[in-house]
């Protein structure tokens, strides 16, 4: 068996705040908490028969920076949604371009619609690319596309 060949490992990083889903804003972010959104990802992940699926959850910038650095080599592929710290981590911009695990970049809502504020992404530049606006649907679809670019070798 050859070293990471088509092994599907991803890690899910939720950023600030989202341990308030459920809660938080549910006209904009929807009624599902954090933990139905991960129990939905882990049967999905299942069906798509990924080898390994962890989550994590932080409202600390270094936390989700150290994540990241410390799945190089851990892990296949990243699902991110780094919640404020889009819009202005340079830190976690500069965490994921040191690795070259690729990342997804996730958003519940759709952020173009949204205050102006959001409309940039400090870390679109250095992700393969960004899904947003679908709830908990952005989180299956990158997760689809993870695994299908695995596939793909
Ligand atoms: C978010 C959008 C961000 O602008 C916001 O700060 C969040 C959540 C989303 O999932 O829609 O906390 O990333």
């Amino acid at each position: 068996m050859g070293l990471n060949i088509n092994t599907k490992r991803i890690l899910v990083l939720h950023g600030p705040n989202l341990n308030l889903l459920g809660t938080r804003e549910p006209e904009i972010y929807g009624s599902l908490t954090l933990n139905d959104i991960n129990e939905i990802l882990k049967t999905r992940a299942k069906e798509l028969e990924v080898d390994e699926i962890n989550f994590l959850q932080s409202n600390f910038e270094g936390e989700l920076v150290e994540a990241i650095q410390k799945a190089r080599g851990r892990y296949d592929f990243i699902l991110l949604n780094a919640a404020a710290l889009t819009h202005y981590s340079v830190a976690l911009r500069d965490a994921i371009a040191a690795i070259p695990v690729p990342v997804i970049e996730i958003h519940l809502s759709n952020v173009h619609k949204r205050e102006e504020f959001r409309h940039n992404s400090v870390i679109a530049p250095v992700v393969m690319g960004q899904i947003c606006g679908f709830g908990v649907d952005s989180y299956i679809a990158a997760l689809e596309i993870a695994v299908r670019k695995l596939r793909r070798g």
